[in-house]
């Protein structure tokens, strides 16, 4: 168990296209439970391995953390097979672009496929939060920020005021 280096923005590996896991073996479920403590510690609900510097289609989330539903989750090469109902607008923010929140417009109901981290395939219909987590995360896989769905003028303030939050840390 250990506690990972989060990528901040504008870093350019977050624009990178993460590469498919081959197989679950037992480096992938250490680097799983580390991205989840890492997770915890910087008090998110989602993180893809990126995020931590490694180009991995690979991706945690847990919605309650802490709380009576925290449930952690493991998505190894996640994909949407289909995304439906009315988009929904959701206050989002990221470990990776601190202290920015905005609203982002996203499809209400989702279906992923993915690997579990027992090396399952499995299939999944999300809605409400666990839908946009999904989406932010599988974003993130393909190189894709949530500030990426803003305005123009809206990301580059965000990425200004993420470049000065690491100068300062
Ligand atoms: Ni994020």
């Amino acid at each position: 168990m250990a506690i990972l280096e989060l990528v901040t923005a504008p870093d350019p590996r977050l624009k990178l296209v993460s590469q498919p896991v081959p197989e679950v073996d037992s480096a992938l479920k250490k680097f799983m439970a580390d991205m989840l403590d890492t997770m915890y510690d910087a008090n998110g609900i989602g993180l893809a391995a990126i995020q931590v510097g490694i180009p991995k289609r690979v991706a945690v989330i847990d919605l309650d953390p802490g709380g009576p539903n925290s449930f952690p989750r493991y998505f190894i090469n996640p994909r949407l097979v289909e995304a439906s109902g009315e988009a929904t607008n959701y206050h989002e923010g990221c470990l990776s672009v601190p202290e920015i929140w905005d609203d982002v417009s996203r499809p209400s109901r989702v279906t992923v496929e993915y690997t579990d981290e027992k090396g399952r395939l499995q299939t999944v219909t999300a809605d409400g939060l666990f839908a946009t987590c999904l989406q932010h995360e599988i974003d993130h896989i393909n190189g894709l920020l949530f500030i990426d769905h803003l305005s123009k003028l809206k990301r580059s303030i965000a990425l200004r005021k993420s470049a000065k939050m690491k100068r300062k840390g």
